[in-house]
């Protein structure tokens, strides 16, 4: 195992009603002017927000509440939440809602913390991030992780760039996590949330690193099972409280780093796919598995036996060389994402095929111009992010 640093602080309070928590956690966090952020209308039709709003109310505590962040979250709305937070000296943000939302607090919190600062300088890497304000977030979507990860991914509108942002200032000091509260969230999102849970494990399964790394291995072998398993019930009863748990719990193990000890990470499906976002706002679990199967099949025979040994540990697959083996392990995940009908190609995502025009300037932007790598299983550069791009869009 090689040598590694694990720090992750969140308090997380799971269960039935552990957003009643909410007010006493935060009175001993010491927080006393609360900026509240929330997304469009699911967050009030359930009547969580009124509920968390009575909450403070009765303990006494000043709030401020800031709404409206969609997916893919706006740069605008960010801005927005900074003025917010500093005219009303918010010392704590609260995200209610799912990762955009809780993105959304994250930059609000570091904006807030440096007003000096237009909060996309941390983003594009202008300016160093040294402080912010604590965050916390009741989780209402199981997905991102953010609520427990040290990332948040911002869109600036007005350019389409969509840029994430690693810091330890990122790390939630609080999470409320009720598996009850994602009972509502739409067939759509809990299988696209569940999807990009699997990819943030699967981003840290194919690493360059060789070093045996058998705990890390079965937690991430586990992990994508007990998703698997779990979503396939969700689908028929999203009430069912064991399996909407099992994927909540899985969403932040998947993100807090915890697969990724003693290896690395390579990110490079969500670097793809976070252009595509960016350029067509597609939500971000299907971008992934639009392009996952064509980058494993682009890349797996840097390490057929890591690929061939992917299929025996979760697909239970055996028989036949090493390649065949991998070849069908891929196979075995590309027919999960299509039996939860996530799209596995570009057509399927966008509902039409990108022309080479298109497909130059997504590789080109995700690239920065030639100028960067993504991934560290295959670094790709401009020419194999085209490559992909173009083999995902048949
Ligand atoms: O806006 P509302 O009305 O709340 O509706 C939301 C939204 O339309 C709805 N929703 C959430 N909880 C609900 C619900 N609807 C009914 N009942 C509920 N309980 O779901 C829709 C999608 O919400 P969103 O927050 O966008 O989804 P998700 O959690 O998948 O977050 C996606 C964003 O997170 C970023 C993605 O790039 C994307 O921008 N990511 C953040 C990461 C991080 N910070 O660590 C890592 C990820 O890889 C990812 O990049
Ligand atoms: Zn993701």
């Amino acid at each position: 195992m090689q040598s590694f640093t694990y720090q992750c602080p969140t308090k997380i309070l799971f269960g039935p009603r552990a957003e009643d928590k909410v007010a006493e956690e935060l009175k001993t966090y010491g927080a006393k002017s609360i900026l509240l952020v929330y997304g469009g209308e699911s967050a009030k039709r359930s009547g969580l927000l009124p509920k968390i709003e009575r909450q403070l109310t009765e303990a006494g505590l000043t709030f401020q509440v800031i709404g409206g962040v969609k997916p893919n979250p706006r740069l605008s709305l960010i801005r927005e939440g900074v003025r917010t937070a500093i005219s009303a000296h918010s010392d704590f943000i609260l995200a209610i809602g799912g990762g955009s939302v809780i993105d959304t607090a994250k930059a609000i919190a570091h904006g807030a913390a440096n007003p000096d600062t237009d909060v996309w300088d941390f983003w594009t890497g202008r300016k160093p991030l040294v402080k912010s304000t604590p965050i916390g977030s009741v989780l209402t979507l199981s997905a991102a992780g953010s609520e427990t990860s040290d990332s948040a991914v911002i869109t600036d509108e007005e350019t389409h760039r969509k840029l994430g942002l690693n810091t330890p200032f990122n790390r939630p000091a609080l999470a409320f996590m009720n598996p009850e509260l994602t009972y509502t969230v739409p067939k759509k999102q809990l299988v696209a949330g569940a999807c990009d849970i699997l990819m943030h494990t699967l981003e840290r399964y194919f690493t360059s690193i060789k070093a045996q790394n058998l705990l890390t291995d079965r937690v991430a072998e586990s992990l994508i099972k007990t998703v698997m398993e779990s979503v396939k019930v969700a689908i028929k009863d999203q009430q069912d409280y064991d399996a909407m748990s099992e994927i909540m719990w899985a969403g932040s193990v998947s993100h807090t780093n915890f697969t990724e000890l003693g290896r690395k990470k390579d990110f490079s499906c969500h670097k793809l796919g976070h252009e595509l976002s960016a350029m067509f706002d597609s939500t971000h679990g299907e971008t992934l598995t639009a392009v996952w199967p064509s980058w494993a099949r682009y890349v797996y025979q840097d390490d057929i036996s890591r690929f061939a040994h992917f299929a025996k540990a979760v697909f239970g697959l055996e028989g036949g060389g090493e390649k065949e083996l991998a070849e069908k392990g891929i196979a075995a995940m590309t027919d999960f994402f299509r039996s939860v009908e996530m799209p596995v190609t570009i057509p399927e995502l966008l509902g039409r095929a990108l022309t080479p025009e298109e497909l130059e300037k997504l590789a080109d932007l995700g690239t920065a111009g030639d100028t960067k790598k993504l991934g560290d299983f295959h670094p790709l550069g401009k020419k194999e992010a085209l490559d992909i791009y173009t083999l995902a869009n048949k």
